[in-house]
């Protein structure tokens, strides 16, 4: 017995019919490549994300091929995308994987992968395994707070809970993956943040948003967080076609990417700390050989605000420095995964 679709759904899914928007990875039916897919496009737009997904997709057509990678080689080819964590997580699931034998085909097995959360969980159950999972992406929580004028923030554990048994009852169990589709679908065509068209929409006369004005205030946001201020100062040593680099240790951001020596100043102070590995910038005996090259670079993150200074120290003997940094020649660079703040300070770099 199918139970009769809700109006909502019945012309979201009309909708959708109609403006679904096409990509490679969407009903290919590879679980591989829609997980990939769906850990590429968590923090990023589509159009970045396509590339990204068809890189991957090339050098490691299977899950297996991911597996079998080294952590430098998957950090190398997600440069530019950020959140390296996502990237970490996602090679190491790839290793859960294999080991399992098989790609997890239910949302629980799905859910204990490294990095797979609720959402992600949902997105592969659904649109790999036709399983009722509504996968709320942040386009399915505007849309069903404005639709159903529901004001609590999407964060919130009501809120969440709220949305989740709401889209459950929305959900055709057996048309899971295009009520998830048309969900993201219309958010980001129809129903979008700031320029929703409720005068062409066709949910106009059931949405609670539009008849009380409220299209603007749903759905309610937290208090952004204030955000945390770093200074960084990278000096570049230039060394008879050489250069030090080393890797960015675990708890802290762009673990396991590769940078150039750094100072960080203390938050409450305007100068450098030095702990391990970092020299003075610019370097104390300052000579011709120093040169600043770039100051005030700002590198938002999501809970951080980097200030960094870039310093160009030529010099025929080499510092010592500590054992974890590496001397490569400079060529090499573009071998290694760099943050995306570093790639942009050594643009600068004569
Ligand atoms: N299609 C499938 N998953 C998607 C996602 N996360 N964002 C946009 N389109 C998608
Ligand atoms: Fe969104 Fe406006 Fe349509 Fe309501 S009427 S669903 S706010 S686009």
């Amino acid at each position: 017995m199918l139970t009769p679709l809700h109006p909502f759904t019945q012309t979201l899914l009309q909708w959708f019919a109609q403006h679904q928007r096409q990509m490679p990875w969407r009903h290919c039916g590879d679980p591989y490549a829609i997980w990939l897919s769906e850990v590429i496009l968590q923090q990023t737009r589509v159009q970045q994300g396509w590339d990204y997904w068809q890189r991957f997709m090339q050098r490691f057509p299977t899950v297996e091929q991911l597996a079998a990678a080294s952590q430098d080689e998957v950090l190398r080819l997600w440069q530019g995308l950020g959140y390296y964590s996502r990237a970490r997580h996602l090679h190491e699931a790839a290793r859960q994987i294999v080991a399992l034998g098989r790609f997890p085909d239910t949302y629980d097995a799905l859910l204990s992968l490294s990095g797979v959360g609720p959402y992600t969980a949902a997105a592969v159950a659904s649109l790999a395994f036709h399983l009722p999972y509504p996968a709320l992406d942040g386009n399915a929580y505007r849309v069903l707070a404005r639709h159903f004028g529901i004001p609590l923030p999407i964060h919130s554990a009501r809120g969440q809970q709220t949305f989740l048994a709401l889209a459950r009852e929305l959900m055709p169990a057996d048309r899971a993956a295009d009520f998830n589709l048309a969900m993201m679908d219309f958010g980001s065509l129809q129903c979008t943040p700031t320029a929703p068209q409720c005068a062409r929409c066709p949910l106009v006369e059931t949405c609670i948003a539009a008849r009380e004005g409220k299209v603007s205030l749903l759905p309610v946001r937290p208090k952004p967080a204030g955000k945390k201020i770093r200074r960084f100062r990278y000096v570049y040593i230039r060394c008879q076609g050489y250069t030090a680099i080393h890797q960015r240790p675990a708890g802290d951001i762009w673990q396991g990417l590769w940078e150039p020596p750094l100072t960080e100043a203390a938050a409450d102070s305007a100068e450098g700390t030095h702990s391990a590995g970092v020299l003075p910038c610019p370097p104390q005996a300052e000579g011709a050989e120093t040169q600043l090259l770039v100051e005030g670079i700002k590198h938002v993150l999501t809970h951080q605000i980097i200030l960094a200074t870039l310093c160009l120290w030529q010099t025929d003997t080499r510092p010592t420095l500590p054992p974890d940094y590496r001397w490569i020649p400079e060529e090499q660079l573009a071998d290694y995964a760099l943050p995306r703040l570093v790639e942009k300070l050594l643009a600068f770099l004569p």
